[in-house]
């Protein structure tokens, strides 16, 4: 059997680990991104151990200094990161305690690495919420509100079954949008809330004997208290969970505008140009220009909703309390967090480099109809009954469309045949432009409408 180092917990084995076991097992080589927040749960925990009497003062200090020098080595790139550590919380300890000698020895007092994984886990969500994913939603918020207020009052048509519906700005449109990213910005801070107490001092499932001050540690962490229950503490991964679940839900929002620009950039559509920046073309026909980046963000998707699935697939069988399994926890959690905010960082910027051909979208209003809705409102307010108003222009798209003419260029007399009392207003009501200025309900996707939203989120969005 290979040899290997010996392990803090070797006391009880008469065997050390097969070279198999130990790199199955093993974590260091992907939690070791959780450092920053392994430290800082052990300088907290290290001053609460002080503070109460178990470690001297003078411990704590040494603990303290000789994280921040392993920080420094860290950040310098000079660490070595010892393979034969098993995760993040071994490779920290051992190198403390070859550096600072005993006091190292003292610092996982009350301590178990159930809660403490668990502790740094809160805090790397909570860092990944507030430090990364929800500037970024704001900040795509944003380029989505400056291209709104640029395009607020271009008629372009909507589409319902991607039929042509009815005609809307592209300021609604692009506004449909900001709204979608805004329930995930309240997502994401809502999982934020429930995931912030802390769990340190719930040792490894039962708590401890030891006169420890949990509040203390979660003062000083930035936690709005302590996870009431020890059990739960060290086995709850739910707040990763629901971190999975909303960057699922807005990564499918992502896709959706990918999905939706790809329709729009092609020769078909012709409604947007993205800049070449964010394009690439083809190695064998020369005239290709593809909208990879979005169809990227639409294809990385995937791995945000494996994540989700993952997750609940790891956790959904765990007898209570913790359990190896957790472990794989980290490989959703990263993998997730990092496609979602490498898709969110450049979405934002195909967004300020898209610009609306706001010709073509106004040509593309001229036919199909989509002033018919507004030419049956209009019969409602000469008294028509709304069903028979329906009919009426139904009748009336039918002949245009035998006759190959838009609703606009039929001659009154002929709306007179249909329904007497059409008027010679009725010019006023039909065409796009004509259309989008009558909307008037609230949130409504005509211009003075757009106006209104594009202020609140100008207000909502800034910084
Ligand atoms: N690397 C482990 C994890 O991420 C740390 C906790 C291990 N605890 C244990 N008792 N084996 O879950």
């Amino acid at each position: 059997m290979a040899k290997t180092r010996q392990k803090s917990w070797q006391a009880r084995f008469s065997q050390s680990a097969h070279a198999l076991t130990e790199s199955f097992v093993e974590s260091l080589s992907f939690d070791h991104r959780l450092w920053p927040y392994d430290m800082a749960g052990s300088v907290a925990h290290a001053e609460m151990l002080a503070e109460v009497g178990l470690i001297s003062k003078a411990d704590a200090k040494a603990i303290r200094k000789g994280l921040e020098a392993i920080e420094v080595d860290i950040r310098a790139g000079r660490f070595r990161w010892d393979p034969s550590q098993e995760d993040i919380h071994m490779a920290i300890e051992a190198a403390l305690t070859k550096r600072i000698g005993e006091p190292g020895q003292r610092l996982h007092t009350a301590r178990s690495r159930n809660d403490q994984v668990a502790l740094d886990l809160r805090l790397y969500t909570r860092d990944a919420i507030d430090l990364d994913v929800l500037p970024l939603l704001v900040d795509l918020q944003r380029a989505l509100v400056a291209s709104a207020e640029r395009y607020q009052a271009a008629v372009m048509p909507s589409y319902t079954h991607l039929q042509r519906a009815q005609p809307i700005t592209a300021g609604a449109y692009l506004l449909a949008y900001v709204e979608q990213f805004e329930r995930d910005r309240e997502r994401f801070a809502d999982a934020r809330r429930r995931m912030n107490f802390c769990p340190l001092g719930s040792g490894a499932l039962a708590g401890t004997t030891l006169p420890i001050d949990r509040q203390a540690v979660a003062r000083k962490l930035g936690f709005d208290g302590v996870c009431r229950n020890s059990i739960d503490a060290t086995s709850d991964r739910d707040f990763i969970t629901e971190f999975l679940a909303a960057a699922a839900m807005c990564a499918g929002h992502l896709s959706r505008l990918a999905e939706d620009w790809i329709l729009y950039a092609s020769q078909e559509f012709a409604f947007v140009s993205i800049a070449d920046a964010f394009c690439t073309g083809s190695s064998m026909m020369p005239q290709k220009k593809n909208p990879d980046v979005l169809e990227l963000v639409r294809g990385k998707v995937g791995r945000v909703y494996a994540a989700l699935t993952g997750m609940l697939t790891l956790t959904k069988g765990l007898p209570q309390a913790y359990n190896r399994d957790l472990q794989e926890d980290k490989v959703f959690l990263f993998s997730a967090h990092d496609t979602l905010s490498a898709c969110l960082r450049i979405m934002a910027e195909v967004v300020r480099h898209t610009a609306f051909n706001v010709d073509r979208l106004c040509e593309a209003t001229c036919r199909g109809f989509l002033d018919a809705t507004v030419l049956a409102e209009y019969l409602v307010g000469k008294g028509v009954p709304f069903r028979l108003a329906h009919q009426y222009v139904g009748r009336l798209v039918a002949g245009a469309e035998k006759q190959n003419r838009e609703l606009a260029d039929l001659p009154l007399d002929e709306f007179r045949v249909v329904c007497d009392r059409i008027g010679p207003d009725v010019y006023g009501y039909l065409g796009s432009a004509n259309v989008v200025k009558r909307y008037r309900s609230e949130g409504s996707a005509g211009p003075a409408s757009v106006a209104r939203q594009i202020r609140f989120w100008k207000k909502r969005t800034a910084g």
